[in-house]
């Protein structure tokens, strides 16, 4: 299972790297004002910044909602560096966005999925990533990873090539039981990916090794 880092911040994206377990990045328009960048030139030069840490894939969001602003955006994007993903939203104009990127070999993340019905159209779209976003079902009471379940099951009857990216993952439970549903990418804060360090059975275990060690110096 991949994982990618979710968010525009670089501090965290280059200590995500420096751990040595990054596969990649996502980034959202919300992501992106969270760090105050803001206007044309800036996000490009974000995105730029952030593929020159991370080499692998990047997902940087179209923000126009009809199908020849899309176009025009995600091919701007896809000029930036070979490893930007377009992420485009699952509406009407943005599955025929997909189509035509993937006809022309530009990878797509289709992100806002919250149901089986939308993974498939993303699929027939020829789509690199399916985002479902887990916390966000959660949080209408509806179960996220009972639809990453039900998108792995799917792809796997037709051998759909698109990748499921379970994204809005909040804790180290969710990444665990994403893998255990056979998710292609988990993208989650890095507070969650350095959570799954933890353990206080390792904490005591470590500190009576080094005790233990200790006491031959004496
Ligand atoms: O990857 C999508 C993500 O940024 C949404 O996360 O926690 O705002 O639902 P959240």
């Amino acid at each position: 299972m991949k994982f990618f880092v979710d968010t525009a911040n670089l501090q965290e994206i280059q200590e995500a790297h420096d751990l040595g377990v990054l596969d990649g990045v996502t980034t959202n328009p919300s992501l992106m004002a969270k760090e105050g960048i803001f206007g044309h030139d800036n996000v490009m030069a974000h995105y730029k910044q952030i593929c020159e840490i991370v080499d692998g894939d990047i997902s940087a969001e179209v923000i126009a909602t009809d199908f020849d602003g899309m176009v025009r955006e995600g091919e701007l994007l896809a000029e930036l560096h070979p490893n930007i993903v377009v992420k485009v939203p699952m509406i009407r104009d943005g599955v025929k966005a997909i189509r035509h990127f993937s006809e022309r070999g530009i990878k797509t993340n289709c992100t806002l999925v919250f149901s089986a019905g939308q993974a498939i159209l993303a699929a027939k779209a020829g789509a690199t990533y399916v985002s479902p976003f887990v916390g966000r079902l959660d949080d209408v009471s509806t179960d996220g990873l009972q639809l990453i379940e039900q998108i792995v099951h799917i792809y796997g009857n037709y051998g759909y090539q698109t990748q499921v990216l379970a994204a809005s993952v909040r804790h180290v439970m969710h990444l665990v039981q994403c893998a255990e549903l056979g998710a292609d990418v988990v993208t989650c804060p890095l507070s969650v990916i350095t959570g799954l360090l933890n353990h206080p059975l390792t904490d005591i275990g470590l500190q009576k090794f080094l005790a233990d060690h200790a006491k031959g110096s004496k």
